[in-house]
This record gives structure tokens, sequence and C-alpha cells, in this order.
């Protein structure tokens, strides 16, 4: 498989196209944005850490039944996907309030959401990623009722997989967002990331933050933490 032209520039990572129409490179840059694009720096390491740790969960993942687009890493920095047609919203999952949710409804950071929640967010950087439901998305034919069925089901299958991995090295998954897109043969598949940079994780004693809010909150040791988390679920980098 042959690397071809960049398709798309993101504000953290680059696709490429490649000689197999089917396949794209997804390439993890040094980029570390926040408040939709507000805040940008260059973080050393930072692609190599995201693009393993991404390819670790994926895996993890799929080992539990989730359809994912990884196909493989590439070098340190790339990973082989599946084209998929992006549907264009976020799927946020919350264990604990904390980011947006406490904002929106003046709630303390860190209390249990039991069950957790859902919600959907257009992708929209301009607008901020404004919360849309389920009669935003069918009405405006982003997806449909048994896509949006499906990208809730497999949120929290996610979740499912994936807290008790985190709680396994003393984390809590306090929230994490998933996207969502279309393969050839019209199946719905995992897509874009998971890494420290689209979840919240706090150490579980002392609720430490070891994910994205490092760098929002500019309280350094960004990478430092990525590599922490990925250690603590057993990847070494
Ligand atoms: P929020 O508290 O800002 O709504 O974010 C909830 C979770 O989703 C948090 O782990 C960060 C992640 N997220 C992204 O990765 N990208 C985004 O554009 C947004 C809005 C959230
Ligand atoms: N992912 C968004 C950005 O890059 C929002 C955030 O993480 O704060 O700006």
């Amino acid at each position: 498989m042959q690397k071809g032209k960049e398709l798309y520039r993101g504000k953290a990572k680059t696709v490429f196209l490649t000689d197999n129409p089917s396949l794209l490179v997804l390439e993890f840059r040094n980029d570390t944005s926040a408040f939709d694009g507000e805040k940008i720096e260059q973080l050393d390491r930072k692609g190599e850490v995201n693009n393993k740790f991404n390819h670790f969960i994926m895996q993890q993942l799929e080992a539990a039944g989730v359809k994912t687009q990884v196909q493989s890493l590439m070098s340190d920095t790339e990973s082989v996907v599946k084209k998929l047609d992006m549907i264009p919203v976020e799927c946020v999952i919350r264990n604990f309030a904390a980011g947006s949710l406490c904002r929106r409804l003046g709630v303390e950071e860190g209390i249990a959401l039991s069950p957790p929640t859902f919600e959907f967010f257009l992708k929209n950087d301009a607008l901020h990623d404004p919360m849309v439901n389920e009669s935003h998305i069918t009405g405006f034919n982003w997806a449909t009722e048994a896509q949006i069925a499906q990208m809730k089901a497999i949120s929290f299958e996610v979740n499912n997989v994936l807290s008790p991995l985190f709680a396994k090295g003393g984390m809590l998954l306090v929230d994490f967002k998933l996207e969502f897109g279309i393969d050839a043969n019209n199946d719905l598949i995992l897509g874009d990331e998971f890494t420290p940079d689209g979840c919240r994780l706090w150490d579980s004693e002392t609720r430490k933050k070891l994910d994205k809010d490092r760098f929002r909150q500019g309280l350094g040791s960004v990478v430092e933490s990525y590599i922490e988390v990925a250690q603590r679920i057993g990847l070494s980098l």
C-alpha cells in the first residue's frame, strides 16, 4: 500500500489517500488544540504517543466485538484506517460531571452520573460544537434513526469495555467523545480516535487530571501524563 495525497488536515491529525480506494492513512501530529482551535501548541512526541495509544485502545475494542476503522500501525505517527463517510456529530458519554456539563448545568465537577449520560454535539468549530438532539440529526439527514440507535449502543458498549480497563490502571474514565462513519458496505463503524486528547481520565485516588485538561488548564506535563496513562494500562511507549 502506497501513501498518496493529503485529503484533509484537521487540528491534530492529517488524512492521506492511498493507492487502495478503501484505505486511508491517519497521521497524528504533535499539534494540540483546545477551545475549538483557539489554543494550539506543538507538544513533543504527542503524535507518536497518541497514534500508539489509539491503536492499542482500538485493538482492545475490536477484541470486545466493536468494529473500528483502524487496520494497522504504519509508522510511529501513522496508522492505516478504513475509509469511512463520517457522520458529522460527536457522541459524548459521561460517568462523572466535568467540562461543558458543569458549565451548562451549574453542577460541581466530579459528581458521579449513574447511569452515565449520553449527548450529541454537532462537529462545527465556528459554532463551538453546539449540542444537538436526535430530531436535529434526522431532520438535517446527518444520520438515520437506526444509525442514532447504533451510535448510542456502541458508545455505551465502549464505556463498558474501557471503564474497567482504566479502573485496573487506577483511573476513572470521566468522559469521552466518539465519532462514527459509514463504510463501503453501509456498516456503521467507530472512527476518528480514542486518546487522552478526547477523553477525561483522573487518578482514582487523588483525582489528578491525566488528560487534555492538563493542556486546556495549563497544568503542564501533558505528554508525560499521556505516557503515564499508557503505562498504567499496560502499553509501554
Ligand atoms: P466537554 O465537557 O467539553 O463537552 O467534553 C466532553 C468530552 O468530550 C471530553 O472528554 C472532551 C471530549 N471532546 C472532544 O474530544 N472534542 C470536542 O470537540 C468536544 C466538544 C469534546
Ligand atoms: N477538540 C476541540 C479543540 O481542538 C475542543 C477541545 O478539546 O477543547 O479545540
